[in-house]
């Protein structure tokens, strides 16, 4: 039987810092996914913005891999997707205020309260994309799960960085759209409803 491993999957360099000037090349800020899982987010934005840098950070290796050999193949060599765990990643990104807008599309699946510890939205996690988002920058979290959007919400309204962007809670369109993730396509093809917060650096 043949096993991949995807121990080609792109990783970071090593290091305490990653210069993202260094690591992808070309002007202007980076937008920054998190959690791509099958890529139709990356995809689609680097197709509509292809001179903006892109950068994607997924854990599980073989999602990363494809997705990034896709982003190559279809010629977006500014667009990259790397096999890490965000969490872990975020604090080592530099220079502060190079992202020009984030998206974090349906994360924590798995979440039960005993894997409270793995969630991806985490008030560290906030704090440091909040230190890496540029003034103005948009921050869109959104999913279909409506008690872990409540929860997400609550985190991001107490990051002092960040404000919201709408009357209400959540928002009724994303602000990146027309790109948009597998999972968000397939809610709205299914009529779920998606809790999208968006929320700015200030
Ligand atoms: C439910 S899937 C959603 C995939 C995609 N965002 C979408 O909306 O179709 C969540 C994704 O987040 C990834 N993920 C979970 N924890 C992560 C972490 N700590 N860092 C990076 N990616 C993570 C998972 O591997 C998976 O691909």
């Amino acid at each position: 039987m043949h096993i991949t491993t995807y121990d080609h999957a792109p990783r970071l360099p090593d290091g305490e810092i990653v210069d993202l000037d260094a690591l992808i090349p070309g002007e202007g800020g980076v937008f920054l996914e998190v959690g791509p899982g099958r890529g139709a987010f990356a995809l689609g934005y680097a197709a509509l913005h292809p001179e903006t840098r892109f950068l994607a950070l997924e854990i599980r290796r073989k999602l990363a891999a494809q997705l990034d050999e896709r982003l190559q193949k279809k010629g977006f060599p500014r667009a990259r997707c790397f096999a890490e765990d965000a969490g872990l990643a975020l604090p080592r990104l530099r220079p502060d205020g190079c992202v020009i807008g984030a998206a974090v599309h349906f994360p924590d699946p798995w979440w039960k309260k005993r894997h409270a510890k793995r969630l991806v939205v985490q008030d560290a996690f906030i704090t440091e994309l909040a230190r890496l988002l540029a003034p103005g920058a948009l921050l869109l979290v959104q999913t279909d799960v409506e008690d872990r959007a409540a929860a997400y919400y609550e985190r991001l309204a107490a990051c002092p960085a960040l404000e919201n962007t709408v009357a209400g809670m959540y928002a009724e369109e994303s602000p990146f759209a027309p790109a948009r993730s597998n999972r968000e396509t397939r809610a709205i093809a299914d009529g779920l409803p998606i809790h999208r917060m968006v929320f700015r650096r200030r």
